[in-house]
């Protein structure tokens, strides 16, 4: 998720579970291609299986941005046919490509010839007046033949014109038995719903139909969900048995950032929505809103915000003062 989803985000989300798949942002080819690649590709080993998004609409282009995502390490390669931003719709990608089926299967097979890891594509269920049962079979019937290896349908559609990229994300009616069909229809493409999860519990009720689950704004708003990942989908325990020792293991990476020069903040504002019925959790946000913002904020300023939250479930539980 464009802002959202950088490294320092996901170092910190496999920091909550070892198994969920972790997306980038979108990066344009354009960026790949010309753009300051070592920054804008850079990832931490620790963030595996991590994917690249990738938005662009020419096979040549998009082929050669996903050889060098997969020589950096990347596992897996992702499509972006879902972003309806003006920005994108001017650059012909993104969910505009709903409407360009033969042309993504061609991106696809593209990508596909040059790489060994999965290459998927993630979409909507339509664009503007499409007949979702037409335009989403036709696209996958295009990216299926080109030996795509998943398909993530957001089960909304865009509205290219007249509504904002967030009006996208909330106007257009979630269609789950759309993606339902689509998995009955092509039982061995593996089928992944996005949209509209806010828990563990729903996720878990959507994968005895389908084959996973993405979830978006829930995951970074709320980033405690991910610590239910690893025992409720994986049968296995979560990295940390606390929010509070996961923060705190979260204080070697600040310290390595922070002598590389990166704002204290630029970690921290990924973090704020860590602790959830906890006693402290307000006074964690409101200290390291205000405090891990100012110019040479450090590690001090993190540690402080942390002695705020009681560890409930930790080994070191212990009632702060403040
Ligand atoms: C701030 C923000 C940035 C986003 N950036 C991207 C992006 O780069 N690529 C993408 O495929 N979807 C992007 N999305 C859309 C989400 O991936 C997801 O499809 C959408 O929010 C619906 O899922 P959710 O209800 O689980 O959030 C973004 C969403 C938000 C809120």
């Amino acid at each position: 998720m464009m802002e959202w989803t950088d490294r320092h985000c996901r170092f910190f989300h496999r920091l909550l579970t070892r198994r969920a798949l972790i997306y980038t942002e979108m990066i344009t080819t354009g960026a790949v291609l010309h753009g300051d690649r070592a920054r804008l590709l850079a990832h931490d080993p620790a963030e595996h299986p991590v994917a690249l998004q990738i938005g662009g609409s020419d096979p040549a282009k998009l082929a050669q941005c996903a050889r060098i995502a997969a020589d950096l390490g990347y596992d897996e390669i992702n499509l972006n046919v879902g972003c309806p931003s003006d920005r994108v719709q001017e650059g012909r990608f993104g969910a505009c490509l709903m409407a360009e089926p033969d042309l993504v299967g061609d991106c696809v097979a593209a990508m596909k010839a040059g790489v060994r890891v999965p290459v998927t594509v993630k979409c909507r269920i339509g664009i503007d007046d499409q007949d979702p049962e037409a335009a989403l079979e036709i696209l996958t019937g295009a990216v299926e033949q080109a030996g795509v290896d998943a398909l993530i349908v957001h089960a909304r559609k865009a509205w290219l014109e007249g509504l904002s990229p967030r009006e996208n994300r909330e106007v257009p009616p979630l269609d789950y038995d759309r993606v339902y069909r689509l998995k009955a229809a092509h039982p061995t493409l593996p089928v992944v719903l996005n949209g509209g999860v806010t828990g563990l519990a729903q996720a878990a009720a959507h994968l005895k139909r389908l084959d996973g689950v993405m979830m978006g704004r829930a995951a970074y708003q709320e980033p405690w969900r991910l610590m239910d990942v690893d025992p409720m989908l994986f049968g296995m325990d979560a990295p940390y048995v606390s929010a509070k020792t996961a923060a705190e293991a979260l204080i070697p990476y600040l310290e390595r950032e922070l002598a590389r020069g990166t704002r204290l903040h630029a970690i921290t504002r990924h973090i704020l929505g860590l602790f959830r019925g906890v006693p402290g959790a307000r006074a964690f946000r409101r200290h390291l809103a205000t405090e891990a913002v100012k110019p040479g904020a450090d590690i001090a300023a993190f540690r402080a915000a942390l002695a705020l939250v009681v560890d409930l479930d930790g080994a070191m539980a212990h009632i702060p003062a403040a």
